[in-house]
Parts: C-alpha cells; structure tokens; sequence
C-alpha cells in the first residue's frame, strides 16, 4: 500500500445500523398516492391486462380496494373514472351524477380520511379521446377551458379534496381557480399536472382508461421529452397561476426536471410514477428476472432523493406493505 492519504467511506457503511443512522432519504407511507381506475358498469373488477394487479372497479366494488388502501395507512387516491358514455364534449366528466362524481361520494361518505384527489381531463370522456375539444382536427385551448373548469367545480361539489388537472391547456390553473374561488371551494387546492411531457410511458394507462387518441397525437399540448428549460417555464406559470403542488410526469425518465423544479420553487413536488414505468417492472417480475421489491424501493426512492416530496405510483399498496415490514 502507498502512503497516500485517502479518505475511508466504507466506515459510514460498516453494518446496517450504522447505515441506517447516515441515510439521507426516506420513503414513507404518507408519500404514496394510489390511482384507481373507476368503472360505471355495475358488479365488476377487471383486471388490465397491461398492468397486472391493477384493477378497473365499479363502485359497488370500490369498497374492496379501499379497505386495503386504509388497512395499509395509504392517505390520498387520485380517481380516473370509465364512462359508459362517450361524446364529444366529454358531459360526463362534468355531470354531477358522473362516475368520478359518485366515486367521490362514495369514498367521503365511507372512507372520510382518506383524500380524494381528482384527475380533471377530459380525454377519458370524449370519443376521440383528446384532453379538450376539437375544432378543425386541433384541440381547441380556449374553448376547453370553460368545460374544465365546470369539471373541477362538480367535482369538487361531490368532495374531491385536491383537482389535480392533467389536460395541459394553457390557463387551466388561471381559470380553474377562479371557478373554485366563485363556487364557494377556495379551500381546495389545485395539484397541477404542470409538467407533462408527450410520452410513450402512458401506453398502458391508456388501456387501462379507454382514453387513446382516436386520430393524432397528444404532441400539440403535451410536452417534448427533449425540453427542459418549457419545464421551467410551465412551472413558472402554474406557481403564479396559484398552483398548490407541482406535478413532474412521468417520473423516472425525468428525474433531472425534478431535482430542478424542487431546487426552484417551493411547494410540494409530485412525482408521477407513470403506467409504463409500473408495466415494465411488473413484466420484469413475472419473468423472475429482477427482484420487484428491491427495484420498486429503489425506484421510489430515487424520486424522493430528486426531489419529490409525493409520489404517485400504481405500487403504493405493494410499497406501503414493503414497508410496514
Ligand atoms: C389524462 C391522464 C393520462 C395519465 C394521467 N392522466 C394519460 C394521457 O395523458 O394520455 C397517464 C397516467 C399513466 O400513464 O399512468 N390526461
């Protein structure tokens, strides 16, 4: 051996207390929220067939995955609702007796502490399965707009207790805030999608909500993969329009927008561990290729340690139980 002086980092990682007393990041239950895929027709759960263990329930049966979701001490669910009935305008993600609506009472009504989060779009409700409405083959910000807000609002009267909107038009913070503020839910705060970029990674979410756009693509209003500083800019805005969290979509491919949103601004940041980041874990798994629980923590913790402070993820159940352990 020389006798050159170097540092010994392995005495911070001799054993595993020690390890443990030294460690940086932490995930905890409290950081989880669950999606959960609501059906309108009645008596089923049906398992998607890209997401395995992931299920799209009809309210009659909701009360089976939130059991677990409260046994296992998870705190908020963000509900996607399936209509049974499409058009163009998207009526149902705005009809006060909508799935999302029902959903919403529901859960208040049997599970009050657990916090609905409601996804606010519109792509699940239209038949051509676009976040707004069409107008010239494009989808139309402006005329949007007011059909989101009406989304948000009745949502809100059916007690959601976040509107997290996914649509990515340009205002919708703007404007779904003043719409809360006039109906009376100043209270309610707004977890805006504000950084969504255009990705291959909602495949299977896709499936899972019926919502693939029937022509195009969602390319003029989400974001490309390849910007990061449109990352900073939509953050920008969203904190001025009033945003109350910031969302970064999907997750592991964007940690590096995170760490910088985290570093930027100072409300809570969310990661959303998207459906193709959870299918091709799943996959991975089933083929006994990885070891799912050391990935999952692993994953989820990379996300804490870029920033995020939530972590939306199809694991949380799995991830609260792996935890508790
Ligand atoms: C609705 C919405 C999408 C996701 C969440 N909200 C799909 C999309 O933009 O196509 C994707 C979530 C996932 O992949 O898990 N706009």
């Amino acid at each position: 051996m020389s006798n050159l002086p170097f540092d010994r980092h392995r005495r911070l990682r001799s054993s595993k207390s020690m390890r443990d007393i030294v460690r940086e990041t932490h995930l905890h239950t409290e950081d989880l929220i669950y999606p959960i895929f609501v059906l309108e027709e009645k008596g089923k759960k049906v398992e998607v067939p890209s997401m395995p263990g992931i299920h799209q329930i009809s309210i009659d049966r909701l009360g089976e995955e939130m059991d677990e979701v409260v046994e296992l001490g998870i705190r908020g669910v963000l509900l996607f609702g399936i209509p049974d009935h499409k058009d163009a305008v998207g009526s149902e993600a705005y009809n006060d007796d909508g799935i999302i609506q029902q959903a919403t009472r529901f859960i208040k009504e049997n599970y009050p502490d657990v916090l609905v989060v409601a996804d606010t779009c519109l792509c699940e409700y239209t038949d051509h399965g676009h976040c707004g409405v069409i107008e010239h083959q494009f989808v139309d910000n402006d005329k949007s707009l007011p059909l989101l807000v009406q989304t948000a609002v009745s949502q809100a009267k059916a007690g959601a207790d976040i509107i997290a909107p996914s649509n990515m038009m340009d205002g919708f913070v703007t404007e779904i805030r003043q719409g809360l503020d006039e109906a009376g839910f100043e209270n309610i705060p707004i977890m805006s999608y504000a950084i969504k970029y255009a990705s291959a990674f909602y495949g299977p979410f896709r499936d899972a909500a019926g919502s693939t756009p029937q022509f195009g693509d969602r390319k003029t209003y989400q974001m490309d993969p390849a910007n990061r500083l449109e990352a900073q800019r939509e953050a920008e805005s969203d904190i001025v329009e009033g945003a109350d969290f910031l969302i970064v979509k999907p997750a592991m491919t964007y940690l590096d927008i995170m760490r910088e949103v985290r570093d930027r601004f100072n409300v809570p940041v969310v990661a959303y561990n998207v459906s193709g980041e959870f299918s091709m874990v799943k996959a991975a798994a089933l083929n006994g290729w990885i070891d799912e629980e050391q990935i999952v923590l692993e994953k989820l913790l990379s996300m804490k340690r870029a920033g995020a402070d939530l972590i939306i993820t199809y694991f949380a159940k799995d991830a609260a139980k792996w935890i508790q352990r």
